[in-house]
């Protein structure tokens, strides 16, 4: 562990060293080049060999154990229980613990879950609600529970400093007070959030409003209502889970699993279906169409519903971000089948059923987005997304919990320009990049007006490699808050900073 981390740094280095070279045309070959030369090529040599021992006992795509003609049904989170009878508050429990999962017929791969083996429940709260959360976590390590695109106080927020002990609770309380979305629930201690991720630990919380209820969208769970926590994952070949951080962007899985199973399937009816899709890859970006190229439409993105539906036929979503999506099953026929795809990998297979009447509509007008006024930011913030690999950096500088790298007044409302420059020699993929306990816009992205879904409420962005975009964000809660890339093996490598609000 300790060594391969070594020779990647020592890699990146030397690649550096020649990007700088190439950079400033210095090819003249002195002695400080040839080691750095040979230095890189040791690597280039150890790593391979650390690739191909991980090849060794890993289960790929065609092994026995899968048998595509069984694949399994789409599981269904169980919706959480309130187990509070008043109205206007909510008592919710979650317990962490491990679990065993079968990802492949009488394989097991121990997992981590809420309540549950892999995942964990949906939380459905309304607007004005009072929320009382009480986490126990039954681990044998530390955890901690972040609200993703929650708008509260910063101690009830969940990031790094508010960690669950191994055997102890946690009991946050807060106002919902931010219109309808779909929201996410995940770790976020300093060193194991990433892979507390990956083996399991992610859960919905949906907010409904007024409005939300008013529109007769499709949302009855579990019917035509479904969450699709878009996942992947690696195994090796007895079942456990491969968690392969040699990658030098963060890490891929070989397989696509939806909800906590390979590439499943969901029958459907002939009807509107709406789709609350939530990328909780560790690393990966999906690329979403329908295998017969039809369209769909965007009804959501992060903070809530857009102005109105925009058709699409791909929808691009990297680490962190949701879409809520519909699709009109009502165009096809009794045994059709549509594929979900993420470029050419197959997530999940819809088997189209009876046709039902459909009470459900999609209105012209879902909500009215105010936007935040420019005249009205007090800064302009600039964030560089920099680096790559485990040398990842935010301003040049690495996470340090002890340091608070910007302070806010409470309503502030703030620009901020990130951009990603190109990394030289590999290129670079981009970052999407996230503000914990508040939702923004999306000015511009490169200078130019973003695509409409990205019009509505957003707290995660993608920022491509060579992109410069532009938000508007306002702080309402007082608190320290985490901005990080959400690649989480680039965010433990201290692609992460915090800022408090006074
Ligand atoms: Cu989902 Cu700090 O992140
Ligand atoms: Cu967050
Ligand atoms: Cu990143």
């Amino acid at each position: 562990m300790k060594m391969k981390q070594i020779m990647i740094l020592v890699l990146l280095i030397a690649l550096m060293k020649m990007d700088y070279k190439l950079k400033n045309w210095r090819l003249t070959m002195n002695k400080k080049g040839l080691i750095i030369i040979i230095l890189a090529i040791i690597s280039f040599a150890l790593l391979g060999y650390y690739f191909i021992s991980n090849i060794m006992n890993r289960m790929f795509i065609n092994d026995p154990n899968i048998n595509v003609s069984e694949l399994q049904k789409l599981p269904i989170p169980a919706l959480l229980e309130d187990e509070n009878p008043d109205e206007n508050i909510s008592d919710f429990y979650l317990n962490v613990q491990q679990g065993k999962t079968y990802f492949f017929k009488e394989l097991a791969t121990t997992t981590l879950g809420y309540n549950s083996n892999f995942l964990g429940p949906v939380i459905k709260v309304k607007r004005g609600q009072l929320v009382n959360m009480h986490v126990q976590n039954d681990l044998a390590v530390s955890t901690s529970v972040h609200w993703h695109g929650l708008e509260v106080p910063g101690e009830q927020d969940g990031g790094p400093h508010q960690k669950i002990l191994a055997g102890s609770t946690w009991n946050p309380s807060f106002m919902i007070d931010q219109p309808a979305s779909t929201l996410w629930f995940h770790p976020h201690v300093m060193g194991t959030t990433a892979t507390q991720v990956y083996y399991g630990l992610a859960g919905l919380l949906i907010i409904e409003d007024e409005n939300s209820l008013a529109l007769n969208l499709p949302n009855e769970y579990g019917v035509n209502d479904f969450p699709l926590i878009i996942q992947d994952r690696s195994f090796k070949s007895d079942g456990s889970f491969l968690y392969n951080d040699t990658m030098m962007d963060g890490v891929v899985g070989d397989y696509i699993i939806v909800n906590g199973a390979i590439t499943p399937y969901l029958d459907v009816n002939q009807v509107k279906m709406r789709f609350r899709i939530v990328n909780g890859a560790n690393a990966s970006n999906f690329n979403l169409k329908l295998s017969n190229n039809n369209s769909f439409f965007q009804i959501a993105s992060d903070g809530g519903l857009l102005e109105s539906p925009i058709e699409m036929t791909r929808l691009f979503i990297s680490p962190g971000e949701r879409a809520e999506i519909i699709i009109d099953f009502s165009k096809y026929q009794s045994n059709d089948k549509v594929v979900l795809l993420s470029g050419g990998q197959v997530v999940m297979t819809f088997n189209i059923k009876d046709k039902v009447q459909d009470l459900s509509e999609l209105p012209t007008t879902l909500s009215i987005i105010e936007r935040l006024d420019v005249n009205q930011a007090t800064a302009l913030k600039t964030i560089r997304l920099d680096g790559m690999g485990h040398m990842v950096t935010i301003n040049g500088k690495q996470f340090d919990m002890d340091r608070i790298d910007d302070n806010v007044n409470q309503y502030d409302t703030q620009i901020w320009e990130i951009s990603a420059p190109r990394q030289m020699m590999m290129g670079g993929e981009g970052h999407p990049f996230h503000i914990h306990g508040t939702q923004f816009q999306i000015l511009s992205r490169n200078g130019r007006e973003p695509n409409a879904n990205e019009m509505g409420w957003k707290d995660t962005v993608f920022v491509n490699s060579g992109e410069t975009v532009r938000i508007i964000v306002q702080f309402k809660h007082k608190g320290i808050f985490m901005y990080h890339c959400h690649i989480l093996e680039h965010e433990e490598a201290g692609m992460m900073g915090q800022l408090i609000v006074n």
